[in-house]
């Protein structure tokens, strides 16, 4: 119990450092799962090269596919939510935690989940065609939590917030997408994960 509550206190303290800079902008509890890997494209009995073939929501107009952001930070939100106001979510900083523990991947939304949108916001229940949550690479489920391959899906919190780390075309300007080079931890993600074409 004690060490629990320390646990759970150094969590809060460790988030609000990290929430110091940018603020919020959505943030929730409910599910994590995985539907796509560019890196890992064979893991846990899945397959994923045409899931990566799959057009993400965050570019209104360009064909622009998850090969082509080719980062397995990339995550999915409620679809209905992002929709309603790309330039809000599209390409913003996710900070992810499990048991409370804030992890420090450089995770960003760039995609709709339908089953993220459907059924309560609210809803402490796993249910495969609604649940309140986000949807992740394979790379990045297993690491927040090694039972995302046994089970299937994960709990989480999760808080976007407005640091934007891809930049993506929201609103069909034309406008070229990648990671934006100022962030430190769009950095990071860049030297992991982006394509050469994107270093001008
Ligand atoms: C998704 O977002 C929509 C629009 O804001 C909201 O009405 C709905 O309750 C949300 N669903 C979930 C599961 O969070």
């Amino acid at each position: 119990m004690k060490s629990a509550q320390i646990i759970a206190a150094a969590g809060l303290l460790l988030a609000s450092t990290v929430h110091a800079t940018a603020s919020s902008v959505y943030s929730g509890s409910g599910f994590g799962t995985y539907y796509y890997d560019v890196v890992e494209t064979d893991e846990c009995g899945d397959n994923f090269e045409v899931a990566n073939t799959g057009q993400v929501e965050c570019s209104l107009t360009q064909v622009w596919t998850l090969n082509d952001v080719n980062s397995d930070y990339l995550v999915a939100m409620n679809h209905s939510l992002l929709v309603g106001d790309m330039s809000e979510y599209c390409g913003k900083k996710v900070i992810v935690s499990v048991n409370g523990v804030a992890s420090d991947l450089p995770l960003f939304i760039g995609d709709g989940c339908e089953r993220c949108s459907e059924g309560s916001a609210t809803s402490a229940t796993w249910d495969p065609y609604g649940a309140p949550g986000l949807d992740f690479s394979y790379t990045v489920a297993n690491e927040l939590n090694s039972l995302a391959c046994d089970d299937g899906h994960i709990e989480i919190t999760w808080e976007v917030v407005d640091e934007l780390i891809y930049q993506f075309d929201t609103t069909g300007s034309g406008e070229p997408q990648g990671f934006v080079s100022t962030s430190s931890s769009s950095a990071v993600a860049q030297a992991t994960a982006a394509p050469k074409r994107f270093h001008a």
